[in-house]
């Protein structure tokens, strides 16, 4: 029998349909709460108990740090896939065949050139732009060299539109990079593969034969993995909302860029390393960040803990953990950073403050320290999280604009002036 939820305001008493997910989730549906009161609203800052859509991509449970993509448990893809597969099974809800993936990945070759024009625009920015805005402008930019509105009922529109932006992605991403080490750009290979093109794209230099090293390859692709899809987050609200005016996918995709750069969100794999190399610089006295984080006077948050929905490891972070232990010991490095790292996890999975208020590592704790070790400057980390969480952005996006959602418009409750008399200036 369905639930029902009951709400009494004053002397009047309402009921509300309780919808039920696929994990048993329930959600109070109050979509005709406005009309029924008269006026009344809910309100809820950040939506932190408030879903704004239902979703079939991605399942995440964040007391027991479970992450699946369309069923599939992170660890299994992380281990057993590849991340042109997962970003096939994210877009179209199915694991793909070797003929499904060998076509998706022929058309995105089709369709990786980027306009040459394009890179007027990129050689416009000083060298010391931000690549996140860099990216985000670009991708934008996309949209004047190929139509902006994808007639999203038309299989083959989408289509073209999807395998257009995962092939033009990871050449901005390369030439941002490439802007930053002062490289010539160029578009890789097309006989290689989805994750070795875009190592050649980042790192190949002009007078020598790039080698794909594997252990590099492997990390890399474990990593976008992880990172490419994470259901209603920021940056994917973004997207969706962005794109519910119809806004073009490019340009929905754009905005996703410009959420993701926030340092409480995917900026955090930035300020995780910075935050390290300042503890280091300070001789590893994790004990005074430690404080700073716990001062609310002082704004210092510690840079990769914490998390909106894991009130329990971030699944991700684990994984990652392993992996970078893993890369440094297979490169031969010995990053002192990952002694800072896990010295201040102890401390921080050991003092109350951070346990009482469930902080965790999360997804971007340890990332940057494998983003290093493959030679990737520190700004770019948060590029590496955009090209990773593009297949998920472009899932999200298609299932809202082919779930016909209406426009996203909170409402608000407004706390200012009421009516007054307008006074001449003479007057005030
Ligand atoms: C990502 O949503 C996603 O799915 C995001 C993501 C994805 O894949 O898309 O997983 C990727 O963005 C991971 C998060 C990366 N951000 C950081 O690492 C930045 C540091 N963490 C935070 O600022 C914070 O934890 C958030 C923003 C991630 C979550 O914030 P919440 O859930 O809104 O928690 P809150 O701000 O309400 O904090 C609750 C309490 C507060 O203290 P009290 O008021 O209870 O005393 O915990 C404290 C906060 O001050 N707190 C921290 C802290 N995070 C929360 N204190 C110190 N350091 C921190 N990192």
């Amino acid at each position: 029998m369905a639930e029902i939820a009951k709400l009494q305001i004053g002397d009047r008493a309402y009921e509300f349909p309780v919808t039920k997910g696929s994990e048993n989730e329930l959600a109070i549906d109050i979509k005709t709460l406005r009309g029924v009161s008269g006026g009344v609203i809910t309100i809820d800052p950040g939506y932190k108990n408030t879903g704004a859509c239902k979703s079939a991509i991605t399942f995440l449970d964040g007391e027991k740090g479970v992450l699946r993509y369309r069923g599939y448990s992170i660890e299994d893809l992380a281990e057993k896939a590849d991340f042109l597969e997962v970003s096939y099974l994210l877009i179209f809800g199915e694991l793909p065949s070797q003929d499904q993936l060998s076509k998706f990945h022929s058309d995105i070759k089709d369709n990786a050139i980027v306009d040459d024009d394009v890179r007027k625009i990129l050689d416009a920015f000083p060298k010391t732009a931000h690549p996140m805005g860099i990216l985000s402008s670009l991708t934008s930019a996309l949209t004047a060299f190929n139509p902006s509105s994808v007639n999203v009922d038309s299989d083959e529109e989408m289509y073209r539109a999807i395998v257009k932006i995962m092939g033009k992605l990871p050449v901005l991403v390369s030439w941002a990079m490439r802007k930053i080490n002062g490289l010539p750009l160029n578009y890789g290979s097309n006989s290689l593969g989805y994750v070795e093109n875009v190592m050649s794209m980042m790192f190949s230099k002009p007078n020598e034969e790039y080698t794909v090293n594997p252990i590099v390859r492997d990390a890399l692709n474990k990593l976008l993995i992880l990172h490419a899809d994470h259901e209603q987050n920021c940056s994917t609200s973004t997207v969706r909302i962005v794109g519910s005016s119809h806004a073009g996918l490019f340009a929905s995709l754009s905005a996703g860029i410009s959420a993701l750069w926030g340092p409480l969100h995917g900026g955090a794999n930035q300020a995780v390393l910075e935050m390290l190399e300042a503890i280091k610089e300070d001789g590893g006295d994790t004990k005074k960040y430690m404080a700073k984080a716990k001062d609310k006077n002082d704004p210092f948050r510690l840079m990769g803990f914490g998390h909106r929905v894991y009130k329990n490891f971030d699944p991700r972070a684990k994984i990652i953990k392993v992996a970078a232990n893993q890369v440094l010991n297979d490169l031969g490095i010995d990053d002192p950073i990952l002694d800072v790292a896990k010295s201040l996890e102890q401390e921080a999975l050991n003092d109350p403050y951070f346990v009482d208020r469930k902080l965790y590592p999360n997804v971007d704790f340890y990332s940057g320290i494998i983003y290093r070790a493959m030679g990737i400057p520190v700004e770019m980390f948060t590029v590496m999280f955009a090209l990773g969480r593009l297949p998920g952005w472009i899932a999200q996006w298609k299932e809202m604009r082919l779930g016909k959602e209406p426009i996203g418009r909170p409402r608000q409750i407004y706390t200012g002036e009421t009516l007054r008399e307008f006074k001449n200036i003479a007057q005030r």
